[in-house]
Formats: structure tokens, C-alpha cells, sequence
């Protein structure tokens, strides 16, 4: 797990520095005949050196009034009746106080309230995890909000539905009778993350929005999972029903009956473009305060989460999820074409996919 700290922009506004040096100058250039050329030198020397020296008194001044308005932030902070003096000033920037619309926190109108974001892509466990930190009594986390198309549409429809949500005036079955205090989403990185990544990184340092990055090391599992998903939407094997997530074993063995037949070409593109979008999404959102957790670890290793509840500053709790992992077994059981596909992948990149263990 890697857990990074996100950047301010210091930048001061250079477009205003230099305005008043200019006029100077325009207002002083009309020539005199009267006096000599030596004294015009002088003249001119000094005013050139008066503008300068008003130039670097403005940048001072900008330079203070920036750090002044960052200790004024946290000078408001403190004065809030909510305010926590045992909370480092670190952490203010990601503590909020949210006051909803719709409703009155009352009795929880001070516990903090932390955002996140879980960022992740299709069959990559981010239905489990999420179901996982939903069981914690202070985390809210409200689904997959951008799968509807019109809330992604532009970056003023995404900014509008994150204020909502973080805002605690998001409705979901996520809702708690305990006081929240991280509260947040699922977000696929096809979901519009990727288009409008500066926008959303900008949003998440401003707001301070911590992401939580799910991936699949193994995208071959990963592409098992999807074929046999849209198999299942096709087909609807529960009993007319189509089920992205099942809760017992046997729905779970009923799924993995179907073993897909894999086209190398189809094969081959897929696993590249999967590839290139997780690590440009690990690009794209490095200034932003995050983890990053790989499904199998956190398989093979729950107790990963209790790292992810340190990160978000809840309480540790046993977690819970009645999520069955669908596909168990070794990938030669779920791939009809087993043999093709080792021979596409062998001295591949994705080699190593094959030899994955049972997850
Ligand atoms: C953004 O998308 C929303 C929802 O689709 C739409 O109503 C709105 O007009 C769009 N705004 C801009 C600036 O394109
Ligand atoms: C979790 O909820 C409980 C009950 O509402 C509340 O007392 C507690 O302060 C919350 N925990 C955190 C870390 O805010
Ligand atoms: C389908 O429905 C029958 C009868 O309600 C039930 O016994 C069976 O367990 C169901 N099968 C699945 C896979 O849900
Ligand atoms: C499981 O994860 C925890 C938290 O990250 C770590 O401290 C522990 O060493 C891990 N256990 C194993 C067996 O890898
Ligand atoms: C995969 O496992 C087989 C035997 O189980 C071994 O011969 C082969 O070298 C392994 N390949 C990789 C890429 O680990």
C-alpha cells in the first residue's frame, strides 16, 4: 500500500504583477528638448528602478497574502464550535462538517465526515469491497453513482452530483443510523474519471477527496469474469435473472459453469488496454491523496483493509460482506479454449496471467 501526500499549487497570478511598472513607463516616455540627455538617463534609471522595486514589493505582498489566506483557513477551522484541537492541522484540509439540505445531522453535526473515492475498473472486486466497507457502522460509500450517463455528462454535471454526495445529500441504501464519517463512491475508471482527470484531480485537492484505488493484478481473471458476466446478462441463469454478484455457493457454481472460448486477437487488445488504463489512471491521480490495494492481496489477505480504515480515520472494525466469489478454480477450469489461450499468451507480457493462482 502506498499512501502519498497531494500538492498545493502556489502559483500567484503573474498577469497582475506587472501592470503598474507598464503605465509608469507609457506615462514617462514622452521627450523633454530642455533638459540634457544625461539627466533623462538619470531620470529614466530611476524610475526604471522605482518599478522594480514595486514589482518585488507586490510579489512579497502576493506571496503573504497567499500564506495569509492558508492560516486564516485553518484559523476558521479552529474557531468552528465543531472543532477538534487534538486534530493536527495536516489533517484539517480532509475533515469536513457537512451541512445537508434535506436534513439536520443534529447529534452528528460535529463528528468530521472524510471523502473518498473508490477508483476501480468492471470485475475487479469493487462490489465486494465496497459491500465490505459498507458494513462498518460510520462508512457510507453510495455505489456506482456514474453509471447514469447524464451525471457524467460534463465536468458541471459531475462537480454538481460530487457536491450533492459529499455533501450528505446523496440517497442510497448506504444511508447510516450511526453518525457518518467518511463518506463516498465507486467509480469505474470508464466512467467519465478518465476524460476529465484534471478536473476531477483539481476537485478532489481542493475538496479534499481521498481516492482508494482497487485494481486486478491478474487481467486475465479479470477478462474471464467479464465474458462470463455478459454471458449471464444474456442468458439469465438464476432463474431468469441476471446476477453481476451472487450470495451463496451454489449461485456461485451455477455461473462458473460457463467457460468462455477466447479469441486471441480479441485476447490480446483487451489485456493491453486494461493494462494501459490502470496505470495511466495511477499516473493521471498521483498528486491526490490516496492507496492503492490489488484485489488478490485483499483476498488472500483481509486484514489489507483495516490499512484502508487507518486511511479513511475510522475506528477498525470487523468487516463483513455475503458476497461469493464466483470463479474459484484454477483458470484451465474456466477457460474452454485453455490450451490456444496458453499458446497465445506464452512468451507475452501477460505470460505470467496464466500461472495465476486461484484468484
Ligand atoms: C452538462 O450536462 C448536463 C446533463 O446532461 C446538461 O443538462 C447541461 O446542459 C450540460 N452543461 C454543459 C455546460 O454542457
Ligand atoms: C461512529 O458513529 C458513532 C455512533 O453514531 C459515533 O459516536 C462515532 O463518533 C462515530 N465514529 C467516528 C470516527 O466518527
Ligand atoms: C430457482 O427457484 C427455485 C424455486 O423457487 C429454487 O428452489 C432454486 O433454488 C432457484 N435457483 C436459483 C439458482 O436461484
Ligand atoms: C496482511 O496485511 C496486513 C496489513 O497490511 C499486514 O500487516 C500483514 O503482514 C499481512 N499478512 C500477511 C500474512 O501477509
Ligand atoms: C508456470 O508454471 C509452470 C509449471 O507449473 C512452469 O513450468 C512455468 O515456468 C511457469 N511459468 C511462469 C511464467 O511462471
Amino acid at each position: 500500500m502506498e499512501e502519498a501526500g497531494r500538492e498545493r499549487d502556489r502559483a500567484v497570478p503573474a498577469e497582475d504583477l506587472g501592470v503598474a511598472t507598464k503605465d509608469t513607463a507609457v506615462v514617462n516616455t514622452k521627450p523633454a528638448k530642455r533638459y540634457p540627455l544625461a539627466l533623462w538617463i538619470a531620470i529614466l534609471g530611476l524610475i526604471m528602478l522605482v518599478g522594480v522595486y514595486i514589482f518585488s514589493l507586490s510579489l512579497k505582498q502576493n506571496g503573504m497574502l497567499f500564506g495569509l489566506m492558508q492560516t486564516n483557513l485553518i484559523e476558521k477551522e479552529r474557531e468552528k464550535p465543531c472543532h477538534d484541537p487534538s486534530i493536527p492541522d495536516t489533517e484539517i484540509p480532509y475533515l469536513h462538517y457537512p451541512m445537508p439540505n434535506t436534513y439536520d445531522r443534529k447529534e452528528c453535526a460535529c463528528t468530521g465526515v472524510r471523502f473518498f473515492a473508490i477508483l476501480s475498473m468492471q470485475r475487479s472486486g469493487s462490489g465486494w469491497v465496497e459491500t465490505l466497507l459498507n458494513s462498518h457502522p460510520n462508512i457510507s460509500s453510495n455505489g456506482e453513482i456514474f453509471s447514469v450517463k447524464e451525471r457524467r455528462s460534463n465536468i458541471t454535471a459531475i462537480t454538481k452530483t460530487l457536491d450533492k454526495l459529499y455533501n450528505l445529500d446523496w440517497y442510497s441504501s448506504a444511508a447510516k443510523n450511526e453518525c457518518t464519517a467518511a463518506v463516498g463512491l465507486k467509480w469505474m475508471l470508464n466512467q467519465g474519471l478518465m476524460k476529465h482527470h484534471q478536473e476531477i484531480v483539481e476537485y478532489f485537492n481542493r475538496r479534499g477527496v481521498s481516492a482508494i484505488f482497487l485494481l486486478r493484478r491478474n487481467l486475465l481473471r479479470r477478462y474471464v469474469s467479464i465474458l462470463a458476466n455478459a454471458h449471464d446478462s444474456a442468458m439469465k441463469q438464476l432463474n431468469g435473472t441476471h446476477k453481476a454478484h451472487v450470495h451463496s455457493k451454489h449461485e456461485a457454481e451455477i455461473l462458473a459453469q460457463y467457460k468462455p472460448i477466447i479469441d486471441k486477437k480479441t485476447l490480446i487488445t483487451e489485456l493491453k488496454r486494461s493494462d494501459k488504463l490502470a496505470s495511466s489512471a495511477l499516473v493521471n491521480f498521483k498528486n491526490t491523496r490516496h492507496v492503492v490495494l490489488y484485489y488478490e492481496d485483499v483476498v488472500s489477505n483481509r486484514t489489507m483493509l483495516m490499512d484502508v480504515l487507518d486511511f479513511l480515520r475510522v475506528p477498525k472494525r470487523k468487516l463483513s460482506s455475503r458476497h461469493v466469489k464466483i470463479h474459484t478454480k484454477r483458470l484451465c477450469d474456466h477457460i474452454d479454449n485453455w490450451a490456444d489461450v496458453n499458446n497465445f499468451l506464452k512468451g507475452t507480457r501477460f505470460e505470467s496471467f496464466l500461472n495465476g493462482s486461484r484468484r
